[in-house]
Order: C-alpha cells, then sequence, then structure tokens
C-alpha cells in the first residue's frame, strides 16, 4: 500500500466511523483545524487519561495544574515567544501565496529575480523572507488596541512556571517534583498539514520537573527512559520508534539539550514528544520580568537556588494519530477486505459491540438488558441493524475489541458467543461471565 493512499484510507475512515471531522466542514472547512467525533473523542480522552494516570496519579512527586489559556502579555516577553517564536516567511507578489522560506519547492533565493513561485511559477515575484510571529493575537476587554493585546497560548508549560511556587507552597512538595498539565495550545503555522499532525489548534499534555542544578542531566535521562517506555506501553510498534537528537542549530531558544520521541508516519520519521533539558531559563526570566523572586530554599542543606526543569511535552493529538495510524490495517477475508483498527484493548473508544443475532425470538430484548448491564462498566454499543458479519466488520472498523452475541442458544443455554477482533475467533461465554471476561482481556 503506497503510504499516501494509507493516510488517504484513514482520513476517510475517521470521518466514516466518527473519529474525526474538518472543522466547519459545511462553510468548507477551516484550514488545518479539526473536531473530534464520538469515537475520536473517546480515543484522545483515553490517551490523556493514560497519560494522566502514568505522570500524576501513580506518582508522588507530581502535581496537576489547570491554567487558563490567557496569560499576561508579559509572560510571552519573558518566555522569548514574541521576539523569537517565528518563521521565516515569503511572500509570491503576483498570486499572493505565502510560504516558508525554506520550502523547499521554491527553486532560487527569495528576493533574487531568478526565484520561482512553487504555486503561479512566476520569476522574482517571491519577496525577501521576513519573521512571522506563530502566535494568534487577541484583544482583552472592549477596546482593540495595542495595550489590549492578549495571546493564544503557544504552549502549556508557561502556565506551569508562573504557577510553580503557588503548586510549591500549596502542596507541600519538595524538590525534585513536577508539575503536570493537559491543555490546548495554539500556533498559527504556516505550513500545517497530515490531518491531526500539525494544526493550529491542539493539545499538549506537558509535564516540568524542577530539580536542583546539577541534577538535571541525571533527571533528564531517566525522563527520556520513561517516556519512551510510555509510547511503549501503548502498544506501538516498536521499530516504528526512535530518538532524535536536537543538534546546537536545532535547539529552541529555552533547551540546553533536547531529544525527541519520532514515530515513522507514512509521511516520514516524525516527533511525537520532546523532553528537553531547560536549564534555569524560564524560572530566571520570569523572575527578571515579573520581579519577584522565584528561588527555592532547600532546608537540608541550607541553601537557595533557582530550579532547573527537564520537560516532557507530547501533543494528544499526535499521540492519537500515532494510535490510529499504528492500528490501522487491511486484510482480505473470504474475498472480501476487512479494514481492522489493532488498538490496545484499553485504549479502544468502544470496549465491546452488543448484538442480537437476528430481530425476533426475544432476542433483542435479552441483548439489550445485556447492554445497559455491560455499558455500566464498559463504553459498548448496541446494534441491531443488518447482517451480522457487517456489524461486526463496523466494530472492527471501530477498533471495538469484543463483539458479543445474543442467539438462540442464550435463550435456551444462558451462553453468549464473544468474538475477537484480532482473530475473528468466537468462544461461548457464560451471560453473567460477560463483564469479567471483557475486564480480563482489558
Ligand atoms: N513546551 C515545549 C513545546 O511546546 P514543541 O516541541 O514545540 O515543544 C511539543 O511541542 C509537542 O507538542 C510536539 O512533540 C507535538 O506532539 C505537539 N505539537 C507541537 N506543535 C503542534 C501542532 N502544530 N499540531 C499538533 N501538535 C503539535
Amino acid at each position: 500500500m503506497a503510504d499516501t493512499t494509507l493516510m488517504d484510507k484513514l482520513v476517510s475512515l475517521c470521518k466514516r466511523r466518527g473519529f474525526v471531522f474538518q472543522s466547519s466542514e459545511i462553510y468548507g472547512g477551516l484550514g488545518s483545524v479539526w473536531d473530534y467525533g464520538p469515537l475520536g473523542v473517546a480515543l484522545k480522552k483515553n490517551v490523556k487519561d493514560r497519560w494522566w494516570s502514568a505522570m500524576v496519579q501513580a506518582r508522588d512527586d507530581i502535581e496537576g495544574l489547570d491554567a487558563a489559556i490567557l496569560m499576561h502579555p508579559r509572560v510571552w516577553e519573558a518566555s522569548g515567544h514574541v521576539a523569537g517564536f517565528t518563521d521565516p516567511l515569503v511572500d509570491c507578489r503576483q498570486c499572493k501565496n505565502r510560504f516558508r522560506a525554506d520550502d523547499p519547492r521554491i527553486k532560487g533565493t527569495p528576493g533574487q529575480p531568478d526565484a520561482q513561485c512553487p504555486v503561479c511559477g512566476t520569476r522574482g515575484s517571491l519577496t525577501e523572507a521576513r519573521l512571522f510571529n506563530l502566535m494568534f493575537k487577541t484583544f482583552m476587554g472592549p477596546v482593540e488596541e495595542s495595550a489590549a493585546v492578549v495571546y493564544l497560548r503557544p504552549e502549556t508549560a508557561q502556565g506551569i512556571y508562573v504557577n510553580y511556587l503557588n503548586v510549591l507552597q500549596s502542596s507541600r512538595q519538595r524538590m525534585p517534583f513536577g508539575i503536570a498539565q493537559i491543555g490546548k495550545a495554539f500556533r498559527n503555522e504556516i505550513t500545517p498539514g497530515n490531518f491531526i499532525f500539525r494544526t493550529r489548534e491542539f493539545e499538549q499534555m506537558e509535564m516540568q520537573f524542577f530539580v536542583e542544578p546539577g541534577t538535571d542531566a541525571e533527571w533528564f535521562e531517566r525522563w527520556r527512559e520513561w517516556r519512551m517506555e510510555w509510547h511503549r506501553s501503548l502498544g506501538l510498534d516498536p521499530a516504528k520508534l526512535q530518538w532524535h537528537q536536537h543538534a546546537g542549530s536545532e535547539l529552541a531558544h529555552y533547551a540546553k539539550a533536547a531529544f525527541d520521541i519520532q514515530y515513522q508516519f507514512p509521511f516520514g520519521w516524525q516527533e511525537i514528544e520532546g523532553i528537553h533539558n531547560r536549564g534555569d531559563f524560564d524560572l530566571g526570566r520570569h523572575q527578571e520580568y515579573s520581579g519577584k523572586k522565584l528561588e527555592y530554599f532547600d532546608q537540608a542543606q541550607n541553601q537557595r537556588y533557582l530550579p532547573y526543569i527537564v520537560e516532557t511535552s507530547a501533543g494528544a493529538d499526535r499521540v492519537t494519530l500515532t494510535l490510529l495510524v499504528d492500528a490501522y490495517r487491511e486484510e482480505q477475508v473470504e474475498g472480501e477486505t476487512r479494514v481492522v483498527l489493532g488498538l490496545l484493548p484499553s485504549l479502544a473508544p468502544i470496549k465491546a459491540g452488543v448484538f442480537p443475532l437476528v430481530k425476533k425470538d426475544g432476542m433483542p430484548e435479552v441483548a439489550t438488558r445485556l447492554y445497559h448491564d455491560l455499558r455500566k462498566q464498559f463504553a459498548c454499543f448496541y446494534d441491531e441493524s443488518g447482517a451480522i458479519g457487517r456489524r461486526y466488520r463496523r466494530m472492527d472498523e471501530a477498533g471495538t475489541p469484543f463483539g458479543i452475541t445474543v442467539d438462540g442458544d442464550t435463550l435456551s443455554g444462558g451462553t453468549v458467543t464473544a468474538r475477537h477482533r484480532d482473530t475473528m475467533q468466537q468462544e461461548r461465554v457464560g451471560m453473567d461471565r460477560v463483564a469479567e471476561y471483557i475486564r480480563e482481556r482489558l
């Protein structure tokens, strides 16, 4: 299967089954903004819950936070985003399109007569590169003037830095400790694309770990290991995960060291999470810009210091896309193509489909009762329309690991058929054991 074909097929499945829709589709869509449908929102929630459980619930040394998207505009001056969160762009004077200056489709040097626009093909129409800030601006209050400008946050991290003392003091944590947050971020990306891989509105799952200076390199290595382990635990093909170390020129303005966890997408190896050693850049800058002391007093050692920060930053949408790409497969079954999302059962949006074999003989009533019973514990789906084979196929495409069918033997013998998504094998299970049966296999 050609790689681009796989992405096209995935986009189409996501729409057909209700994972992801184009934003404002009836108005022609909004560039690189996507909406999650019933199955997509459930899948992404499972990703976020799993992250939260590993990062906050399972640890004594990390606290949760939900900071606001809008922040004081000085935050973004201190963070370096106002001055440095930019991409060099060129405009075509002829067709009015705008490109990144390093767009590989541009022939020649922008600003020079030989440069050729990749869209309209005109020579000499491209301007010299100009810096363009990726933050979305809006206005706070009734007056649209420069004094009222606020930004939609381009990363969730800054909400953690400005709250670090509040969390430290209220939770009575000690160094080293972390703060974790899941939330929306916005970037006016110039070359967005590849479905939900790079979008203008997305969700980040970020954790900032505050440590004593000098211990940062050690913590950085630990977090690298733990985060890779977490991605492997999602059931991803380990051969499609790798590290990418940022060379000096690639490093973000705040980073002393950075590694990306990359996944091999159909469009190449790409970042799904960044692990950064941010040193004391962020707290140092916020201390300077706010005029407030942000040092930590270490009682045991009787010393003050500005903590260093090790950051782990993953995109919830990117991890969701990774799961979808990794799980998608096609098989030939009895001359027909079966599309399956082989998601890890615990991540699947629906855990079990419940079906009456036929719509008569009391089967729908028994199946409905079973469905109402099961949905108290698991996300389930009831379906009585169409041939049973088609109902199974619909659930295969949704990634549902179990199909539970009420048939003639249920009425006489009290057992149902449990069908497995991956093997398509079926076995008989007592009606009263179905919940336990599913739970054991999640
Ligand atoms: N606080 C550090 C930070 O934001 P980043 O490497 O710019 O670092 C971290 O972003 C993660 O956020 C990325 O690995 C990716 O998963 C996600 N991300 C960044 N930009 C994105 C976009 N435009 N669309 C979707 N996800 C994005």
